[in-house]
């Protein structure tokens, strides 16, 4: 039986609303985050260089927490990654994250859909083929958007709301352009700007995302793996907490405190 914690895995804070999605949903289950910002980002790496990083950071974080489940909260990293991952390390448990391309392509009436995401995800035939599997008449425009996964990355809480919907709103305008009517946002970090998104697409442009299900998949993979930690009352028990882990050498800075104390985790570093 692995008593570790669960695991969410992010090239940075993209994966924070996943951990926080689980924590609302089973408080007591410890989870630790781990931003791998010694190989931020990973929008630009190829699926060789993906899956090696991959391979390596999962080898280390297997030998030191022993987790169940292992969340890969990156689309990237899903979409490049994760069928190796889980030919490799064969009694951990992976679930990943995709960008929502079905329930968009489902629901156009135009048959158009945009995708904001990294450029890994756009040059992949990932998102290209579930859309053809689900409905093959729907074009997907793709748009690689590097400059806003740093922007959330870096510049979040120093900014206003005016500022982030200015920076959403040359993406959305871009989209009106295709005469598309949906986004799919298919970066995790991408979550942190959902309601500004909203606010400037809604209700003519639909905001799809994946944060929900994922928290339920994880909860009921433990309890089919009978590896829910209990308390001698049969009530949920974990005392851990919740850790945020930022792999690369040097201080912690101030903004992963920050990020730290929005997000109710105990932050480290981790070399
Ligand atoms: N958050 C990631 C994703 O969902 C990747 C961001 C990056 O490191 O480029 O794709």
């Amino acid at each position: 039986m692995k008593s570790g914690p669960v695991i969410f895995l992010d090239s940075g804070v993209g994966g924070l609303p996943y951990c926080d999605h689980f924590y609302k949903l089973a408080p007591r289950i410890s989870r630790v985050y781990i931003a791998d910002r010694a190989n931020f980002p990973y929008g630009p790496k190829s699926r060789f260089e993906l899956e090696n990083l991959l391979y390596a950071l999962i080898g280390k974080v297997i030998d030191r927490w022993n987790p169940p489940v292992i969340v890969i909260a990156c689309n990237t990293a899903t979409i490049t990654a994760i069928d190796y991952l889980r030919s490799s390390f064969r009694d951990v448990t992976f679930v990943g994250t995709v960008p929502a391309v079905k329930p968009a392509v489902l629901s156009s009436r135009k048959n158009r859909i945009g995708v904001i995401a990294t450029e890994r995800t756009i040059q992949e035939p990932y998102i290209y083929d579930l859309a053809a599997h689900f409905k093959p008449e729907t074009e997907i425009i793709g748009f690689p958007a590097p400059e806003l996964v740093e922007f959330v990355e870096q510049d979040l809480y120093d900014t206003t709301r005016e500022e982030r919907l200015k920076r959403v709103g040359s993406y959305v305008d871009m989209f009106r352009t295709k005469d598309v009517d949906g986004i799919v946002l298919g970066c995790t970090h991408f979550l942190f700007l959902i309601d500004e998104f909203k606010a400037l697409a809604e209700p003519d442009l639909m905001i799809f995302h994946s944060v929900d299900g994922v928290s339920r998949r994880v909860l009921q993979l433990l309890e089919n793996r009978g590896e829910l930690p209990m308390d001698g009352e049969g009530n949920l028990d974990v005392s851990g907490g919740g850790r945020l882990v930022v792999t690369g050498s040097g201080p912690i800075s101030p903004s992963w405190k920050r990020f730290g104390e929005k997000h109710g985790l105990i932050v480290e570093g981790w070399e």
